[in-house]
């Protein structure tokens, strides 16, 4: 029974600093490699019997102190009424894109139990075969990072056809985004009542955002997801990538953890979130290239900017790359636990 990670997140003392790392599941390790080659990802998303085997590959491998359900952040997109697809080297295509008065009127609300069962049924086996061995993390992106694939039908570079909805049709937008934080909150609660123990919001997009343009567009529905799992008692972290300019903002969203990037120093975050907060990160995914004894410096370093938080979470400022050896991935968390024991 290893707790750790909800007792950091709760901001509790625990006997090391326990660690994860975004998208430990995937194409880096091996194992995943060899699921993937007879079954297609988002196959493997809707099979609750192998997205439980590839959540469990890290727990088994790397020796994390959390799952994260293998899913992705478009899979509640789909039953709202747009085409999903991933194709091969060119990443998820959405079709058609949702850039229209109209389109935005058409798009359904979600119901987790019948529209996205798999997701809860993985959810409910993972918790069985963990059986507390570590606790398990549930996600879905924030509605901003899931409008810009909406817009966009994919990912983009400029995001220019969401800033220009933003900017030339901001009733719609707000439209959009009250019915993608409506389908998140669904999705999410159920996420929780399947037994999730800790919800991760990933906004991945936000960070291209001015700050005033941030707290008008993507913050107030950010906090409505907040707000909307408080009774469900299980911790909320808020990870926004590139989002050191939104830092003062992006705490007022009241998740319990604020998940960071590598860009900024969690001890210049901590004085501009407050000494009260509890951290998560942050770690440069390319520094898995270093050679060992630099390795060991850089996470010595960020354990002991961490220890001044409130709560430590260690993990990378952004996801595991493909091409990272698995072994550099077990190293940094046998560092993190020798390091910080
Ligand atoms: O972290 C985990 O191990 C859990 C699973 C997970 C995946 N995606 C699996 C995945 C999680 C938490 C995500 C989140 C996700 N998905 C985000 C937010 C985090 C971030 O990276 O910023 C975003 C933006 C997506 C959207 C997405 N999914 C893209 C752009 C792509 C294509 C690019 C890529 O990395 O391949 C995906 C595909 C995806 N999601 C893969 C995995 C393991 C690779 C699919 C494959 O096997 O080919």
């Amino acid at each position: 029974m290893n707790d750790t990670f909800l007792r950091a997140c709760r901001g509790e003392p625990t006997p090391f600093t326990p660690v994860w790392l975004m998208r430990q599941a995937g194409r880096y390790l091996p194992a995943y490699q060899a699921v993937r080659g007879t079954t297609d990802f988002l196959t493997l998303c809707k099979t609750p019997e192998l997205a439980v085997e590839v959540t469990l590959q890290p727990v088994d491998i790397l020796g994390v102190d959390a799952a994260i359900l293998f899913s992705d952040i478009l899979i509640p997109l789909e039953p709202m009424g747009v085409g999903l697809a991933f194709h091969e080297g060119r990443g998820p295509v959405l079709d058609p894109p949702v850039r229209t008065e109209d389109q935005v009127r058409s798009l359904r609300g979600i119901d987790p139990e019948r529209d996205v069962p798999f997701v809860l049924e993985t959810i409910r086996r993972l918790r069985r075969e963990l059986a507390g061995r570590v606790p398990l993390i549930g996600f879905s992106g924030a509605p901003f990072t899931l409008a810009t694939y909406l817009v966009e039908g994919g990912t983009s570079r400029g995001f220019l056809h969401t800033k220009r909805m933003m900017f030339e049709a901001p009733e719609v937008f707000e439209e959009l985004m009250r019915r993608i934080t409506d389908v998140t909150v669904a999705y999410l609660r159920a996420q929780a009542a399947a037994g999730a123990q800790a919800i991760q919001v990933f906004d991945t997009w936000a960070g291209i955002l001015s700050p005033g343009d941030y707290r008008a567009h993507a913050l107030p529905h950010a906090r409505r997801v907040m707000e909307a799992l408080a009774d469900t008692g299980v911790p909320r972290i808020y990870f926004v990538h590139d989002g050191g300019h939104l830092l003062e903002d992006i705490r007022t969203a009241g998740a319990d953890v604020v998940g960071l990037d590598w860009r900024t120093d969690i001890s210049a975050a901590l004085q501009r979130l407050g000494a009260d907060a509890v951290v998560q990160g942050n770690l440069d995914p390319c520094a898995l290239f270093l050679p060992e004894d630099r390795l060991r410096e850089r996470v010595r370093g960020i354990l002991e900017e961490g220890r001044r938080a409130r709560g430590h979470v260690f993990n990378l400022g952004h996801g595991v790359l493909p091409e990272i050896p698995p072994e550099k991935a077990k190293l940094v968390v046998d560092l993190v636990h020798e390091l910080s024991a």
